[in-house]
């Protein structure tokens, strides 16, 4: 039997996560046998490489190998494609078609998404796996054949189930043995490996030198959510590849390509603004930027008035108003993120740092207008705010949060990052 390792390597499979070599274990190991096999997983686990890799080993390896997509199918055709039609069934049926079960005799057929076939076709499906029979539309002669059938899906089955989409006796019958491809988002160790792989392939295809992480870069791509798997990450590996002039790529170049990142850098991230073009490093920064000089400026004005006033208590009350205000939008950002994560903007350490880099290198004119005393002194109001709430409800973080208006990770992270 060949290695987990060598079927990998002949099937461009790359990544040493110990799900996904369990699942290429099993794949191999079901192959000899003619026990169907249900391969489950998100969009783009890369589920279609285990039919391949069964059929290729499995004693049917000369016949016919035949993926369908029951999903792209229109349903008033799958019948026929499937199992054929006899002359005359229907109105255009003007000759007898073979479907591909009768095709496929001998060998195997891949039914990709198979819970999106229709009830009607599902009746007929579960009586080719019983006893290899069918018959085609318009006819009333029984048929056999001899399949394999590998089935994937990325649907909640049992879901399905319930639902009365899917018949529970044909999901028994399909998933004799079931192969799960585990998300990239729990295979943190193979994300930078898929990255540099594609990076690679990209350089070739695209005849331009090969992009490269920075470490900051590397630890946002390993947190991201992936929810497009590997297929996301090679399409932005690509866009990058192809769309970067400087081949040394940072978290804030990188975090212009995720998507829906959540994180407090509301212009990058923000649903109606996804499409935009954030293709350089430059623009993105000028978005952040003006997002920031608006909040500033706002607290700029309240401070100087807190100054004024002395301890006008009108003054700070507006003055925590406007601080809760960006906590609750910082929280309802953070939503996004399904497992518990740090937001992007703490991997980027935004805002002291983007204010630094581009004071350093004094490429934005408008940058200049953001004083790091600033910042400075809104984190002395937010610490006091804090401290204060914390001290009335003696050190009770629930009450205190509630109190704030953020939510107790919020403060939870506020308190590591003031040492309080
Ligand atoms: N482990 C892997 N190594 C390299 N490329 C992969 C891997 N898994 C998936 N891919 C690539 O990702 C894309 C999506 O895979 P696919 O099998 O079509 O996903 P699914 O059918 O689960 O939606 C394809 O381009 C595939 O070649
Ligand atoms: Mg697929």
């Amino acid at each position: 039997m060949e290695s987990v390792q060598a079927i990998k390597q002949r099937f461009g499979i790359i990544g040493n996560d110990p799900k996904l070599n369990r699942a290429v274990e099993k794949a191999i190991q079901v192959a000899p046998t003619d026990i169907s096999v249900l391969v489950t997983g998100e969009s783009g686990v890369g589920k279609e490489s285990i039919p391949k890799i069964i059929h290729s080993l499995s004693h049917r390896k000369h016949g016919k190998s035949i993926a369908v997509n029951c999903g792209a199918i229109p349903e008033g055709t799958i019948d026929s494609e499937l199992f054929g039609h006899e002359k005359g069934a229907f109105t255009g049926a003007t000759q007898t078609r073979n479907g591909y079960f009768e095709v496929a005799s001998g060998g195997t057929i891949f039914l990709d998404e198979v819970g999106e076939l229709p009830l009607t076709t599902q009746v007929r499906l579960l009586r080719v796996l019983e006893n290899g029979e069918f018959i085609k539309v318009g006819s009333s002669k029984v048929q056999k054949t001899d399949v394999r059938i590998v089935a994937a899906t990325n649907v909640n089955m049992f879901e399905a189930i319930k639902k009365g989409k899917f018949r529970e006796d044909l999901y028994y019958r399909l998933s004799t043995v079931e192969i799960l491809l585990p998300p990239l988002r729990n295979r943190k160790e193979d994300i930078h490996l898929l990255f540099r792989k594609f990076a690679s392939d990209f350089a070739t295809k695209y005849k331009m030198p090969t992009i490269r992480l920075t470490d900051d870069a590397v630890t946002l791509l390993e947190k991201y959510h992936w929810s497009g798997n590997i297929r996301q990450l090679r399409n932005i590996a690509e866009q990058i590849s192809v769309l970067e002039q400087n081949r040394t790529i940072s978290a804030v170049a990188l975090h212009g390509y995720l998507p829906n990142i959540g994180s407090n850098l509301p212009a990058v991230i923000s649903d109606d603004k996804k499409d935009s073009d954030f293709s350089n490093e430059r623009e993105i920064l000028y978005k952040v930027l003006f997002d920031m000089k608006g909040d500033l400026n706002d607290l700029k004005k309240l401070t100087m008035e807190l100054m004024q006033s002395g301890n006008n208590q009108q003054v700070q009350k507006d003055n925590e108003g406007l601080i809760r205000k960006i906590y609750r939008e910082e929280d309802e950002k953070e939503v996004n993120f399904e497992e518990p994560t740090t937001p992007a903007a703490e991997v980027l350490q935004i805002p002291s740092h983007a204010t630094s880099v581009i004071k350093e290198e004094d490429k934005y004119h408008f940058a200049e207008e953001i004083e790091e005393e600033e910042t400075l002194s809104l984190q002395d109001k937010e610490l006091e705010l804090i401290k204060k709430s914390l001290e009335r409800h003696r050190g009770k973080r629930k009450a205190a949060a509630e109190e704030l208006g953020i939510s107790e990770r919020t403060l939870y992270r506020k308190i590591k990052q003031y040492d309080l």
